[in-house]
């Protein structure tokens, strides 16, 4: 059971590219390593490791000069755009030490998102950031980033067997009979990471209150997908539409909500999550009840995680059908992290790179 890790290598979101607002470097913790996300002067943005390479000072506590370097807050080494050191104050009389460069992280904007690769650059090969193109097409709502007390892979599991909406979402968004429609695995390759979806059809299905307040459908057909398209992402699809008319645009109705889960650490990770659907009065409607759906989930991790401490002693988990996918899920993490140079316990202990 991958509890108590995370892979390293993938692209993960750091934050809404709003975020990060020109020469306002921010500090993160991602994969358990200080990340500094600093959108220079020229509008790019850059990642580093946040420590100052002389004694450790958070850089993201430094200031912008006016030639645009980043001052350290503590003794002044100053940084430029591609993280060389390019003044030392206390010793402008003497050379720059050759190894006075931070640790560049891979980072990359794309559609509304900041994007950074903690792990090895080496280990990029063939992987890409997932498009998430309906922030900009569509009418989207993103919540407040969530510090999740709770390793992110019980987030993946949860969003992967929602035969949790009954009981911990009864009478908003779940009910029992939706634990009961069977699903279908669909598994492809995308954007460079195996990838693992289920997929829920239902028909004549009665919907519980919220979908009801949201769609205005009391009894639809449903099509209803939840698809972890890589360690940093998982998507969730859903269409209504009155029996029969699945399919007819102008019946059908529904929203894609990504999730965005990114490690802290081995215990705890930030969970941004955005609604977005083709009408921005359905937006704001979801927008303003989902958050009690949210707040159940929380509940629900942060309980979990805190039982994580105890050791097995005899414990193991049952599995139903309906964990088929989370398995599955659990497996593609767990061989993600196997190609990792460096083991999930020694990512604790390892030192910047020079
Ligand atoms: S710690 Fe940054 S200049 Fe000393
Ligand atoms: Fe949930």
């Amino acid at each position: 059971m991958p509890a108590n890790s995370f892979v390293e290598n993938a692209w993960y979101v750091a934050g809404r590219s709003n975020e990060f607002p020109v020469n306002q470097p921010k500090g993160l913790k991602i994969a358990n390593r200080p990340v500094l996300v600093w959108r220079t002067a020229d509008n790019k943005v850059q990642s580093f490791d946040d420590r100052c390479v002389h004694k450790r000072m958070p850089l993201s506590e430094g200031t912008i000069q006016p030639d645009g370097v980043l001052e350290c807050a503590y003794h002044g080494f100053c940084y430029d755009a591609k993280g060389q050191c390019v003044r030392i104050p206390s010793q402008l009389d003497l050379p720059i030490p050759t190894r006075a460069k931070l640790r560049p992280f891979p980072c990359l904007e794309q559609d509304g998102l900041v994007w950074v690769w903690p792990g090895d650059p080496a280990k990029i090969g063939d992987m890409t950031a997932p498009p998430t193109p309906e922030i900009a097409e569509w009418h989207t709502h993103m919540f407040d980033p969530i510090q999740v007390p709770a390793n992110y892979i019980l987030l993946i599991e949860n969003l992967m067997d929602i035969t949790h909406f009954y009981p911990l979402h009864d009478g908003n968004i779940g009910d029992l009979e939706q634990s009961k429609i069977p699903f279908e695995i669909v598994e492809e390759k995308l954007n460079g990471v195996d990838t693992v979806k289920t997929v829920r059809k239902a028909q004549n299905y009665k919907q519980p209150p919220f979908f009801v307040e949201w769609f205005g459908y009391p009894v639809v057909d449903r099509w209803h997908t939840h698809h972890m398209v890589s360690p940093a992402l998982t998507r969730v699809e859903l269409r209504v539409a009155p029996p029969g008319k699945l399919g007819n645009a102008p019946d059908e109705r529904g929203y894609v909500i990504h999730h965005a889960h990114t490690p802290i650490d081995a215990v705890s990770h930030t969970w941004r999550l955005w609604v977005s659907t083709k009408s921005e009065k359905l937006t704001r409607e979801i927008s303003k009840t989902f958050p009690q759906v949210m707040d159940e989930d929380l509940w629900a991790l942060e309980r979990q995680q805190k039982y994580m401490e105890y050791p097995d002693d005899g414990y193991h988990e049952v599995y139903l059908r309906s964990d088929k996918a989370l398995l599955r899920a659990r497996k593609i993490l767990s061989e993600m992290e196997k190609g990792n140079a460096r083991s999930s316990v020694s990512v604790v202990s390892v030192p910047e790179r020079v």
